[in-house]
């Protein structure tokens, strides 16, 4: 693996070793010093240029566990705000002797452009509507510490299915492990093109009793165009998972959303805190599974050692 820019650039051999490098680095995130030398020198460029909270931190976070140096540009406080092209931000921080970049966009094919450059390796932290392979990856990882596999589990993912790369990213690796994907949403809000293999619902009420996995989608209010969605009272009333509708789930259904969540629009607030919820367990796991997937790009074959004991 020398870029991650999408789910399809994963071998079956790279999934399992993040997965378990993961499990070694979550013991590391539960020590009292939580913190290990494996990328001691090196440095993370964090190039975000649409809004995160969840995504920015979390590889901050996953850096600084693992000993390498961050530094970060945001579009209002970088030289992209006067013009400057993303190839020329990218050859600035070659310069710098930058190690690898993660690079949030709200343009489809920016982080494979910046990939493409191959000055360093590139993670993608989310490029517009197309790809978020990092929270597939956390996002799987919650699901198998609870279900060990996820062969024949039903997967549903609710929501703005349109607009999001998590999405995208998601019903990928949730197939590649063996689970039957359903896309459930109004007609408005599906693509144009969906892979065979997704099954596709108008109702959350249809398939919610037999779900194992609900995945609620965040209504992406800023790619969202008035033809694709009435009014969110309306959508509330079919594919929120509303305290009422609770009762109809199976006993041990997961629930989870990438966030950040519009309370009471995709759940209703106490659906956030459920026990069934996922949802504080995948920012848990999300920095874990950074750390693996940063160590496996700047370890031993990037140069690196890998050297996980404190
Ligand atoms: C998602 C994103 O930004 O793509 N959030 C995240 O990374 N945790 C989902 C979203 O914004 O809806």
């Amino acid at each position: 693996m020398k870029h991650l820019v999408s789910i399809s650039d994963l071998s079956e051999k790279d999934i399992k070793k993040i997965f378990e490098m993961a499990k070694r680095f979550e013991e590391v995130l539960e020590r009292r010093v939580k913190k290990v030398p494996a990328l001691i020198g090196k440095t993370l460029a964090l190039l975000f240029v649409e809004p995160s909270t969840r995504t920015r931190t979390s590889f901050e976070l996953a850096a600084r566990r693992l000993s390498c140096d961050t530094v970060s540009l945001s579009l209002s406080t970088s030289s992209l705000k006067k013009g400057e092209t993303l190839e020329d931000t990218a050859r600035t921080l070659k310069s710098m002797k930058i190690d690898c970049a993660v690079i949030r966009h709200p343009l489809e094919g920016a982080a494979l452009r910046l990939a493409s450059l191959n000055l360093f390796p590139v993670v993608n932290g989310g490029d517009g509507k197309r790809e978020h392979p990092t929270q597939a990856l956390l996002d799987a990882y919650t699901v198998l510490k609870k279900l060990k596999s996820l062969k024949g589990k039903k997967v549903s993912i609710i929501g703005d299915i349109l607009h999001s790369r998590v999405a995208r990213s998601g019903m990928e690796l949730w197939h590649r492990l063996g689970a039957r994907v359903t896309l459930v949403a109004p007609p408005t809000l599906l693509p144009g093109y969906l892979p065979e293999y997704a099954e596709i619902s108008y109702s959350l009420d249809e398939v919610s009793g037999d779900s194992d996995i609900l995945y609620f989608l965040r209504i992406q209010k800023e790619r969202l165009s008035s033809e694709c969605l009435a009014g969110l009272s309306d959508y509330r009333d079919l594919y929120a998972l509303t305290v009422n509708r609770l009762k109809n789930l199976k006993k041990d259904v997961l629930i989870m959303h990438p966030g950040p969540v519009n309370r009471g629009i995709e759940l209703d607030p106490e659906v956030i805190y459920d026990e069934r919820s996922l949802i504080e367990k995948q920012v848990f796991e999300g920095v874990a599974v950074r750390m693996a997937i940063l160590t496996l790009l700047l370890s031993k074959e990037g140069g690196a050692t890998l050297e996980i004991s404190s």
